[in-house]
């Protein structure tokens, strides 16, 4: 029988062994005692957020015609900080614990020190979250530059270019991919809270009387996205902020919350940014970011509907969600039953035995699959326990090739859910996996 997650116990302690014992996740630097918070993706884990952003992108810029991409600079000059607000107030609330010296996060503590205990703290000052680093060999005034803390303003100082490129008009979105940096005080929880994590978030540029219709379709788009890759909708949930939440530059802000194993907590926000991040760069640059309606000869500046996620917090809760522990004849097994689209090898080709004359024969079906699936070839250990090893990373599919292929050019497809196994044809074996993930 299966377990749902939030019945299994010390769910994250063994996603978070697994994700290193499989190669997903490592702790950075750890022959060196690892480094403050900060991962690395190993073989399996580069796959499968390499399919998370691939799914994110196919699903805002590849089946759409309204949205485009792009791929803007990390480092950015302090005017882009000035005008987006980020300098003056991207911060958190600082405090020292008085007994311990230990610093936090003052919101997230609940005015007791998780380190010694002590109720005693210094007054909270503002922390600005950003990475400043200096550009070129000259330190000092005009060589500050700042490693963006989110995606987005890469998007804003591109609006005018994109409009004279590309020939959009409102309602149209700017979808970009790609790392972002912030010097959290507290990152926690494996790899929800990092200091150097990756995001996909995408401006969707609205006439101003549009902006609350579009707000409400991003929210439901984005959630249903979540769900299409295998969230079950009950792990989901929404949440409005109260207007004293808001960030500087929102009129409303609902966020995709996930159940992590210490609660609903944010997965995705989506932002009715209004005009706030045009105007802002409009006037500290001088350039015109506004959008001049040939149909109804008005000249207005766009509002921005934001739904902004983070890629590797996503691919954490697609783990968590997808993390399973059952009985297949009596024994005990671990399974990922992550969606075809998010596992790191979507086939693994096994020979029975490592005797040399299946090695032709089973080369050859890797080669049949490789352009189309990712996947994975194995011939160490028993059957069994390959298919347990395959099971615990996701693996949807496993191809075993044994003697009677040699004889019926046939081989057996074993599904990781159910179990079940079936001989197919090694010349219908492209068509019979590509029909059972939807393709054909
Ligand atoms: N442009 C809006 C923006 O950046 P945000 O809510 O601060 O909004 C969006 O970030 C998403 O980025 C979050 O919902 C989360 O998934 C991810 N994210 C933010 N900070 C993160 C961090 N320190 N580590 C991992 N993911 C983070």
């Amino acid at each position: 029988m299966n377990s749902t997650p939030d019945a299994i116990p010390d769910l994250l302690d063994k996603v978070t062994n697994l994700a290193k014992r499989r190669g997903f996740i490592f702790p950075s630097a750890e022959i060196y005692g690892g480094f403050r918070s900060t991962y690395d993706y190993g073989p399996l884990g580069v796959n499968m957020l390499r399919n998370v952003k691939q799914a994110w992108w196919r699903s805002m810029v590849q089946t759409r015609s309204d949205i485009v991409g792009i791929d803007a600079a990390i480092l950015g000059p302090p005017a882009i900080w000035a005008a987006s607000g980020h300098l003056e107030t991207f911060t958190d609330p600082l405090v020292d614990c008085k007994r311990c010296k230990e610093r936090w996060r003052e919101d997230k503590i609940d005015g007791v020190c998780p380190n010694c205990g002590s109720t005693e703290f210094t007054e909270a000052r503002a922390f600005n979250l950003m990475f400043e680093t200096q550009a070129g060999p000259v330190e000092g005034e005009g060589a500050t530059a700042y490693l963006r803390p989110e995606t987005a303003q890469g998007i804003f100082t591109n609006f005018a270019n994109v409009l004279a490129t590309v020939r959009k008009k409102p309602p149209f979105g700017i979808a970009q991919v790609g790392k972002s940096f912030r010097n959290e005080i507290t990152p926690q929880n494996f790899v929800f809270r990092t200091r150097e994590f990756e995001q996909m978030e995408m401006e969707y540029f609205v006439p101003p009387a549009d902006a609350d219709e579009w707000y409400r379709y991003w929210i439901d788009t984005r959630l249903a996205w979540y769900v299409d890759l295998g969230i079950p909708a009950e792990q989901l949930r929404l949440h409005e902020h109260l207007p004293e939440d808001l960030s500087h530059y929102s009129r409303g802000t609902t966020d995709v919350e996930f159940a992590f194993p210490w609660g609903f907590d944010e997965l995705e926000g989506v932002a009715n940014r209004g005009d706030y991040d045009l105007t802002q760069h409009a006037k500290a640059s001088g350039v015109a970011l506004d959008y001049f309606d040939p149909t109804t000869n008005e000249r207005y500046t766009p509002f921005v509907i934001e739904p902004a996620a983070g890629a590797t917090r996503a691919m954490m809760a697609f783990l968590l969600a997808a993390y399973h522990e059952d009985l297949v004849e009596g024994e005990s097994r671990t399974v990922l039953r992550l969606d075809w689209r998010l596992a790191p090898y979507q086939v693994a080709v096994l020979p029975l035995s490592k005797k040399p004359e299946l090695e032709d024969v089973s080369r050859e079906v890797l080669g049949i699959l490789q352009p189309h699936f990712m996947c994975d070839y194995d011939v160490t250990q028993s059957i069994g326990r390959r298919y347990r090893r395959q099971d615990e990373v996701g693996t949807p599919y496993c191809v075993t090739v044994d003697f009677d292929s040699l004889e019926d050019r046939a081989v057996t497809v074993r599904d990781r859910d159910t179990t079940d196994q079936v001989r197919v044809p090694i010349d219908g074996l492209l068509a019979s996996l590509r029909e059972r993930t939807g393709q054909s």
